[in-house]
């Protein structure tokens, strides 16, 4: 196991009723931005709750409202605007992973000077923000607890990853039911990313890491048993609950700290949506299975046969047979999600595969397997 500082500085509420506890944002002052999507949160009622404990405790809101899904970085510059303009102190993102990573940048934007690209260039100019809270209302990326933000200019075709200790957020209110209206496709792709961080952890090289090995292997054994039961019963509170808590723990450092290894698929994903605009998880359902495909080998056997066995419940003593059945066992649970098996099915061709690879490859060094861009290619190509 490697060395490794573990520190997760956000305060959870994890539960129905637990949206008073937005009180404790009076800590960070009384001016605050509060960060959404394209609606759900007024069609569900929450936005009203929400302004409701922030007006009842004395804070002066300020909206930026339309968060894109693949949040751009045109909507976090509009947001450091109004932190200017607004004497802002702190931002409360109600949302998805989308208005979450957004609110981060402009936290950071914030008490930047100068354009906040730099910083999803760079994290390293990230050595201030404003506090972030949150109220997570789909379960999938993590970004309620977690160090990162993703952030995208379409205009440039590019996608990128940035993470900062100073904008994880301060505390987040996770609420299962907040959940219940989430559409089955987004159900559906929030699971595959959860599943895909847990993979993306699990799939190390690092030796005695052991523990952490059998705790992705609890994550990834929850998605499959909740996941199928969460896109039947959109209101099943248990379902819900250990998907929202499962994709908390999946990229937060619990499974990963000591283990660290590059990810890859998700550096290959990053390029579909910047490319395409699809949705993020949707991308990782399609190009999981054709990554195990060519990850599998004399070598890495003996992970797929650990993943076979104690995911799927497989038998049997040769780790390549185990492993093969055990890629066979994740697309069928893609299927049962209802998730696209095909780049083709969500709109992609080979036009762009070239360009894509080779900015997967630089993001991708040091993962499980080596990738090369030609790697890359042969796995797009797989996908279609
Ligand atoms: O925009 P609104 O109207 O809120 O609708 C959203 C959006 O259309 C809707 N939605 C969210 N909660 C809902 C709901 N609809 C009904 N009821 C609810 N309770 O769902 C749609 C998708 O929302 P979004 O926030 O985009 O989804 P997600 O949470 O999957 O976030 C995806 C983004 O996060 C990035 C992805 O790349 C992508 O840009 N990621 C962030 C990570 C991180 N911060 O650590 C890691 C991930 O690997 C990922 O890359
Ligand atoms: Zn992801």
């Amino acid at each position: 196991m490697n060395n490794f500082t573990y520190s997760i500085p956000t305060t959870i509420h994890f539960g129905t009723d637990q949206l008073s506890h937005l009180s404790e944002l009076k800590n960070s002052g009384s001016k605050v931005l509060l960060v959404y999507g394209g609606g759900s949160i007024k069609r569900s009622g929450l936005y009203d709750d929400v302004m409701k404990v922030l007006t009842e405790n004395g804070m002066q809101v300020t909206e930026l409202s339309g968060v894109e899904p693949n949040p751009r970085i045109e909507s976090v510059r509009r947001g450091v605007e109004l932190c200017h303009a607004n004497g802002i102190e702190m931002v409360l993102a109600v949302g998805g992973g989308s208005s979450i990573d957004c609110a981060k940048v402009v936290a950071a934007g914030a008490c930047y000077d100068g354009d906040a690209w730099d910083l999803v260039l760079d994290r390293s100019k990230i050595q201030r923000a404003l506090p972030v809270y949150a109220v997570l209302t789909l379960s999938a990326t993590g970004s309620e607890m977690d160090e990162f933000a993703v952030i995208s200019d379409l205009q440039k075709n590019e996608k990128w990853g940035t993470g900062s200790q100073h904008i994880k957020p301060v505390m987040s209110v996770l609420n299962p039911e907040y959940t219940f209206t989430v559409s089955p496709r987004q159900t559906s792709a929030g699971t595959a990313d959860i599943m895909s961080h847990t993979l993306e952890n699990y799939f190390t090289p690092v030796k005695g890491a052991y523990l952490q090995a059998r705790m992705c292997e609890a994550v990834l054994k929850t998605l499959v048993h909740y996941g199928p039961i969460a896109l039947r019963e959109p209101d099943n509170y248990e379902a819900r609950a250990n998907l929202m808590w499962a994709g908390s723990l999946a990229i937060n450092g619990l499974l990963s700290d000591g283990a660290d290894v590059s990810w890859c698929v998700h550096p290959m994903e990053h390029e579909l949506s910047a490319f395409y605009d699809i949705t993020h998880g949707e991308g990782l359902a399609i190009l999981t299975p054709c990554w195990m495909e060519f990850a599998l080998n004399a070598e890495t056997a003996w992970r797929f046969g650990e993943y076979g066995r104690n995911v799927f419940g497989l038998t049997g003593e040769d780790d390549m047979e185990v492993g093969r059945r055990a890629i066979e066992c994740t697309r069928a649970f893609f299927k049962e999600m209802k998730l696209p098996a095909t780049l083709g099915e969500v709109g992609i061709d080979e036009t762009h595969f070239e360009v894509m690879a080779e900015k997967a490859a630089k993001g991708s060094v040091g993962s499980f397997v080596p990738l090369s861009k030609d790697d890359i290619v042969s796995i797009y190509k797989a996908a279609l």
